[in-house]
């Protein structure tokens, strides 16, 4: 089963600071699990590293958008990015200790709960910085 063409339009969230980002992790996140489940480690390596990199590039960035739109649920939108970065970090150990199957499942919880955390937390940093923007 080819785990690809996993970008679901829900999470389209219509800003154009936020989707192309979120367009490539998730297709980051798809060729790591059909990596791992081609058996190809070495291509698993290149994509868990590039993906920990993107992703952290990715929060921090979103973070500051919270931080210049105000957003009220600022602080437990930055756990939850800690938490999917500590979940990038398990799958990195399973794919640098060979354990593909293991590696596989991580990446794919991760991929639901990415795909969650866009569909609503991240909403609601669209939703802010709309709000921010609009004229009194
Ligand atoms: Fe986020
Ligand atoms: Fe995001």
């Amino acid at each position: 089963m080819m785990e690809s063409h996993a970008w679901d339009e829900r999470l389209d969230l219509g800003d154009e600071a936020i989707d192309p980002d979120h367009h490539l992790q998730i297709a980051l996140v798809s060729a790591l699990a059909d990596a791992l489940e081609q058996r190809r480690p070495w291509m698993a390596r290149r994509l868990v590293d590039q993906l920990a990199g993107y992703s952290a590039f990715h929060f921090s960035g979103e973070e500051l958008l919270m931080d210049d739109s105000a957003h009220p649920q600022a602080e437990a939108h930055g756990r939850e990015h800690k938490a999917l970065l500590g979940q990038i970090e398990e799958i990195r150990a399973a794919v640098q200790g060979e354990e593909p199957d293991l590696a596989l499942s991580l990446t794919l919880d991760l991929r639901t709960a990415l795909g969650a955390h866009m569909a609503s937390s991240d909403r609601l940093v669209v939703e802010s910085r709309r709000a921010a923007r609009r004229p009194e």
